[in-house]
Formats: C-alpha cells, structure tokens, sequence
C-alpha cells in the first residue's frame, strides 16, 4: 500500500480502518472482530482507536482481531483531553496498551484541545516516546490557530500529523488547515471520510458510481487519497464493506470525475471554523 513519510521517518499506510462505536455491543462483538481480521488480511495495516471508543472496548476487540498479528499493523489511539496532563497521560498510554495487549503504540494523539496546557500534553507525548511506549505523537481536530502554537512548544516540531473531520462534504480545511499543514510536512488524517454514511444520500455520487461500477463509499475514499497528504480511516463492521473500502485505493478518479465532485461539493466561500463530530 502507498504510505507516506511521518516526521519521524515512519511510513503510514494512506488508508487505515477506523473503530469508533466498536466495543459498545457484546453483540457485534465477533463480526467487528471478524471485520477488522478480514481487514488484516486484504491488506489493511493501519488501525485507529482511541480509549474513548467503547470506554477502551474498541481497544480490546482490536488486541483480539490482532493476536499474534501486532508487527503487521501501524497503531493509532488517542488520550482523551481531560487526561492529557504530565503524569495521567502516562497512566493513559499505559492502560490503552495493556487493552490493546501490546507494549507500544506507532503514534498517539490528543483527542482534541481541553483545558490542560499543550505544553504538558506535549511533554508527556515526550515522556512516552522516550520510553518506547510510543513511536510517534500528534493532535486530532485542530484548526490553524491551535496548529500554530502547538508547533512553537517544546515538541511541538515533531507533531506527526493532525487527524481531524474531512470529506467531500466537509471541505472548509481546504482554505486554511490543509495548505498550511502541506506546508509544514503535517499529514492530514481524514475521519469520518464517508461522512458517518451521510453522503450515501447524494445524487450525483449514486450516478457517478453507478456509471464506474463501484460504490458511493469507493468514490468518496477515491477522492480523499487523491489529495495530496492525506490519509483515510474509514470504519465498517461489515466484510464486504470493508471489501469495498480496501478496494477504493485502486479507483483512479478521472479528471471529469474530479471535477464533477468538485462542482458538487462545494469549498465553502470563506474559511469556517474546523468543524467535529
Ligand atoms: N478524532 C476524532 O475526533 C474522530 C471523530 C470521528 C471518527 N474518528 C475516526 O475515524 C473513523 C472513521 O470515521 P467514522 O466511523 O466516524 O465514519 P465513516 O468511516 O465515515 O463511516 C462509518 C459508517 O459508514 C458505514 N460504512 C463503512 N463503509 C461502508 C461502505 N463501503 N458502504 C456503505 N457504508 C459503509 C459504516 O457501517 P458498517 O460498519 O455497517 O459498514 C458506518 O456506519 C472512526 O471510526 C474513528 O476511528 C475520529
């Protein structure tokens, strides 16, 4: 799979499976596991979680579709706001290991900006790095401002990317984020690239998919691997969804097609504030 050089010289794979609202239900537990293991062996080596998934359940179904299979997969989870201080960020990091049964992480991120200092947060992403914990640290949903001033802390230079909402109908970070991350060597991580299934509804993407013979959810993920530094993690508990999903870094969009979606969806007239789910 094509990948893309981190800051601190790892390779991320461009297309990952996500695992938000994983480990909620004991119900859906073995087809989510069953997914993520069919996943695993289309190819798929970049998973992202975070302790807040399933309150560390979507971190434990992932330890039991890896097994024996850790050094296959780049590893994403995330601490949440509230615990990003010096020494409770530690104590998170830890417990995420011990859930996902493994003795590092390829990159942890804070979940969004809270109340504790970004100075701290980044100190304890360097605690951790330096004890081998974790390869790599980052951010998730934020915007220019935050970007800014998180890069002039101590540590702030090897943020390794920013994961924050992005897809055909969420394009506001093109005006600001995204060219100023491109411009830093900050790779985007795109959530939420099929919009939650939200874009399933549009028109012109059911026509466009009709025409190529694949599906809506293909294009939509066709087209965030066709921007430049930009990694996509879409989430599917279904075998022939994630079937699919494997199958969009094959779809080479066309001009026309790219441009049609970008008649479509619209950049949004002046920059918005990055917006989250
Ligand atoms: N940092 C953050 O704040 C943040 C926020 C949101 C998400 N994330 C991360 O990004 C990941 C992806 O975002 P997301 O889960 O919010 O949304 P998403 O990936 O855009 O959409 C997931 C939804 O789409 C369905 N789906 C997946 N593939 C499909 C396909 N080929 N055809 C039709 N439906 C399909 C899934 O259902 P099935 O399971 O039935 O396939 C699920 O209901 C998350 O799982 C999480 O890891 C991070």
């Amino acid at each position: 799979m094509r990948t893309i050089e981190l800051s601190s010289r790892q390779a991320i794979p461009v297309l990952g499976m996500g695992t938000w609202r994983m480990g909620e239900n004991s119900q859906h537990r073995q087809s989510e596991i069953d997914a993520l293991r069919y996943g695993l062996d289309l190819g798929f080596s970049l998973i992202d979680t975070a302790e807040m998934y399933g309150e560390g359940g979507a971190e434990e179904v992932i330890a039991e579709a890896l097994d024996k299979r850790r050094s296959e997969v780049f590893l994403v989870s995330k601490v949440y706001p509230h615990n990003a201080s010096q020494a409770d960020a530690v104590a998170a990091c830890e417990r995420s290991l011990k859930r996902l049964n493994t003795d590092y992480l390829d990159l942890y991120l804070l979940h969004w900006r809270g109340s504790v200092p970004l100075a701290e947060t980044l100190g304890a992403f360097q605690t951790l790095q330096q004890a081998g914990k974790i390869c790599s640290y980052g951010v998730s949903n934020f915007d220019v401002e935050d970007m800014t001033e998180a890069v002039q802390l101590k540590g702030g230079d090897t943020i390794a990317l920013n994961q924050v909402l992005y897809n055909l109908s969420r394009r506001g970070i093109e005006l600001n984020l995204l060219p100023w991350c491109r411009q830093q060597h900050i790779p985007i991580m795109a959530y939420s690239p099929i919009e939650q299934g939200r874009l399933l509804n549009n028109q012109a993407l059911k026509q466009m998919a009709k025409a190529r013979g694949v599906t809506m959810a293909q294009i939509a993920i066709a087209w965030l691997l066709h921007q430049d530094g930009v990694i996509a993690i879409p989430k599917s508990s279904r075998i022939e969804h994630v079937e699919q999903n494997y199958a969009a870094l094959n779809l080479t969009l066309s001009t026309e097609e790219l441009a049609i979606l970008d008649d479509t969806f619209l950049v949004p007239a002046r920059p918005t504030p990055l917006e989250m789910l």
